[in-house]
């Protein structure tokens, strides 16, 4: 099993990685939370569906009385109202500051949860046991929680850590092939941001990533979670290293709000945007045409992406609308060399249509190559 340790001061936690895990979780929390009076396990339908049977049943070989209680599935599920009727119902079924949630599903239940645990009673513990890759490798790591308002995205929210993070790559096996592969961006990304290794092995064995080698996928969610870990504990609140966690993600986060969030998986547009932001480079002069090339073969050597039809300059609108934006600028993380990055802040207008231009001709027909 990889473990990596999120240092946070006062109180340092564990992600732990292992094909099976979620067979263990009862035995893990036993240890974790032996004071818990209630677990509460907070999840979708589509996720208790598939996986529910075999949590609950772990929990109650270690001992625990877990309670499950459903939100509705999707992002549009995100939001206050949410929180509200969760905590409703928590209070009904006598859940008390003793109590544990269980964060079970995707980016979306763990925001929820992670906020809903940091407001109710004035904080209760949790853990995160998250079943999307996207939450495997990110959202579940860093202590972000959040829900969305009617004018943004993860307006409202928290820092607030769980008390473990148990990673079964296994669940990824239930994913749809274009979810699971959204969310390998991301990990390509940990690899540009600072871990060659991580990178090499997308060059290398980018035929087993594909067909979910259950060990390659558990190696690459480890580094991925590593790498994250090492940012968030450098600097928790974002103060400046943790952006380079954004590499890929201004220009994507762009793409994302100008398509309506219809055609581009959050992992889709930060693809677009990692090609972008390289292009970027290139052009500034940040980095040179080997790691250019490098990058791009990586992203598109994943396969198809969806088309980009976006007019440029409501892009370049929206990235000085962002709340990124600081003084009126626009900063960009940059590919320098493979797993060195840099922000920039100096990138002309013209610099950045044209990259997205490029988007556009690259992705003409759906096809990313
Ligand atoms: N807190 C952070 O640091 C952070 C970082 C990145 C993203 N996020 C947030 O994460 C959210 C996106 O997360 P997501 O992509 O996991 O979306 P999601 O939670 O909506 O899950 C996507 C879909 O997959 C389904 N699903 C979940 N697990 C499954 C499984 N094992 N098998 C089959 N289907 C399954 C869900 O029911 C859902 O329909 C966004 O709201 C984003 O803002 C947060
Ligand atoms: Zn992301």
């Amino acid at each position: 099993m990889a473990q990596v340790t999120i240092h946070i001061p006062p109180r340092s936690y564990q992600a732990r990685i292992e094909n099976g895990l979620l067979a263990r979780a009862g035995t893990l929390l036993a240890d974790v939370v032996p004071h818990a009076s209630k677990i509460f396990v907070v999840t979708v339908p589509p996720v208790r569906r598939r996986w529910g049977t075999k949590l609950l049943r772990s929990l109650h070989s270690a001992g625990f009385k877990p309670q499950i209680i459903q939100m509705p599935d999707g992002e549009r599920a995100k939001n206050l109202k949410t929180i509200e009727t969760l905590a409703e119902r928590l209070v009904r079924l006598g859940a008390d500051r003793k109590a544990v949630f269980i964060a079970f599903g995707g980016g979306v239940v763990g925001d929820v949860t992670g906020l809903l645990a940091s407001l109710y009673m004035r904080g209760v513990e949790f853990v995160q046991i998250p079943t999307t890759i996207l939450a495997q490798l990110d959202a579940s790591i860093g202590g972000k929680t959040g829900v969305n308002l009617a004018t943004g995205k993860n307006l409202l929210g928290t820092f607030y850590h769980p008390r473990t993070v148990l990673i079964d790559p296994e669940l990824l096996s239930t994913l749809t092939n274009r979810a699971f592969r959204a969310g390998l961006y991301e990990a390509l990304k940990c690899g540009i941001i600072g871990d060659l290794d991580l990178f090499l092995r997308f060059e290398t064995n980018r035929g087993q990533i594909l067909k979910r080698d259950p060990v390659e996928i558990e190696g690459i969610i480890a580094q991925s979670v590593k790498l994250k870990a090492e940012v968030v504990s450098a600097d928790e609140h974002e103060g400046g290293l943790r952006r380079v966690l954004n590499l890929g993600h201004t220009i994507g986060h762009a793409l994302e709000a100008e398509t309506g969030y219809k055609t581009l998986l959050h992992g889709e547009a930060v693809a677009w945007g990692l090609i972008a932001a390289t292009n970027i480079a290139l052009t500034v002069g940040r980095t040179d045409s080997v790691t250019a090339g490098r990058i791009a073969d990586a992203v598109l050597g994943l396969g198809r992406l969806p088309e980009i039809k976006v007019n440029p300059r409501k892009i370049l609108a929206r990235l000085q609308a962002d709340k990124k934006t600081q003084g009126g600028v626009v900063h960009f993380v940059l590919p320098r060399e493979i797993g060195k990055v840099e922000i920039a802040a100096d990138v002309p207008d013209n610099v950045i249509i044209n990259a997205v231009e490029e988007l556009r001709r690259l992705s003409r027909g759906g096809w990313g190559k």
